[in-house]
């Protein structure tokens, strides 16, 4: 198995200065699912934790969500938008291959002096996306960078199989990363990996320039998300601890030391079986896979707002994240929480 790249965050304190998140109006509930899929609430409960997810409305794609998301979290920093130096979209499910989701995004969020791209890295893309603005911030090269993790997995979803059709649902969540002011917010360091070899347990196959579109594509459901379910469980329970002990290690912490834990939302089961790996009583380790089900790149900031608006993240906690996916993929990052940030208007 590939080993991570795992370090402290050099440079200038980079801390996040807002968050935002928005999930659709609908509601699907295990019981919708039961009724047009040989499923049932109880199974998909008891093997996922999953008792709802959204699912976007007719021509509602992934940018509608990550730009209400960005939106509120350019407001939670109090940032003017023009401040914005970059944005970065993670997802999975982009609007088109070309251009990239962040554009939109970030024209609709007022970001007119940024740069703009999307980062695809699986589920673990949000941690990466972080990853990488922080990096700039901490270097100089940028003020203020937006990014956002943005999912309509209902669309590359298919709803006719239900070993996938219970799983996914649709949410963008946002942050916004800048120097930090002091007010006790620092991001303290990332891992990130990689496994190529898994790449057939989480795919879509077609649609790419290795399968491009066809009849027969189209026919075969290629343009759907394939997964072995298994495969990807046993990766993501022996990942997530593994990656999570290295960050701590890199920064100097141990499991002890961490207020929260936010693990992407993939399932109750993965999650509750690495935080029993990592020693981590249950009340720690946040939780809201029951009401979104797996959003992907979304997962993880959508945890961050629930978890501060339920008073479960406060300032100066030392938060823990951890996200694994398609790729294979993972990544973690270990970070102060900051309290309420001063207005701020560009360079400081
Ligand atoms: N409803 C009812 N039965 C289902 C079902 C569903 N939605 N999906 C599968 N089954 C059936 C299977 O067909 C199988 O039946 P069989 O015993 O007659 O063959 C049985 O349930 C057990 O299936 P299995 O695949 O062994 O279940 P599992 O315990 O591995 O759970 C997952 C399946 C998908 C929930 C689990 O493997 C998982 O969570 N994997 C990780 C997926 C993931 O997180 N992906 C995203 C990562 S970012």
């Amino acid at each position: 198995m590939p080993s991570s790249g795992s370090a402290p965050l050099m440079g200038r304190p980079v801390s996040i200065s807002g968050l935002g998140a928005y999930v659709p109006e609908k509601v699907v509930t295990n019981d919708d699912l039961a009724a047009v899929l040989d499923t049932s609430d109880q199974w998909i409960k008891e093997r996922t934790g999953i008792a709802e997810r959204r699912m976007v409305d007719q021509g509602e794609c992934s940018s509608d969500l990550g730009i209400v998301a960005g939106r509120e979290a350019l407001v939670d920093a109090r940032i003017d938008p023009q401040c914005i130096e970059l944005v970065i979209t993670a997802t999975i499910s982009p609007d088109r291959i070309m251009p990239a989701t962040a554009s939109r995004v970030a024209l609709e969020c007022g970001c007119r002096n940024a740069g703009a791209y999307d980062l695809s890295a699986g589920c673990s893309g949000f941690i990466y996306a972080l990853a990488m603005a922080a990096g700039a911030v901490a270097g100089g090269l940028h003020e203020h960078v937006l990014v956002v993790g943005a999912e309509a997995l209902s669309r590359i979803t298919d709803q006719q199989d239900r070993a996938t059709a219970v799983l996914f649902g649709d949410g963008a969540g946002a942050v916004v990363v800048s120097p930090s002011d002091g007010v006790g917010g620092r991001i303290l360091g990332f891992d990130l990996g990689n496994d190529g070899s898994g790449e057939e347990l989480l795919t879509v196959p077609a649609g790419g320039s290795r399968l491009p579109a066809s009849c027969s594509t189209v026919e075969k459901r290629q343009h759907f998300i394939k997964m072995n379910g298994k495969g990807v469980f046993k990766f993501a329970t022996r990942v997530v601890a593994e990656s999570a002990g290295r960050v701590l290690e890199r920064c100097g912490f141990d499991v002890d030391d961490v207020d929260l834990f936010v693990l992407h939302q993939a399932n109750l089961r993965i999650i509750d079986s690495a935080a029993v790996k990592l020693g981590i009583p249950g009340r720690k380790v946040y939780t809201n896979v029951q009401r979104y089900g797996n959003t992907s790149c979304a997962s993880i900031p959508l945890c961050l707002r629930d978890a501060r608006a339920e008073g479960r993240l406060k300032p100066g906690d030392r938060v823990l994240l951890v996200g694994f996916g398609a790729g294979l993929t993972w990544g973690a990052c270990l970070m102060e929480w900051g309290g309420p940030r001063a207005v701020s208007n560009g360079r400081e």
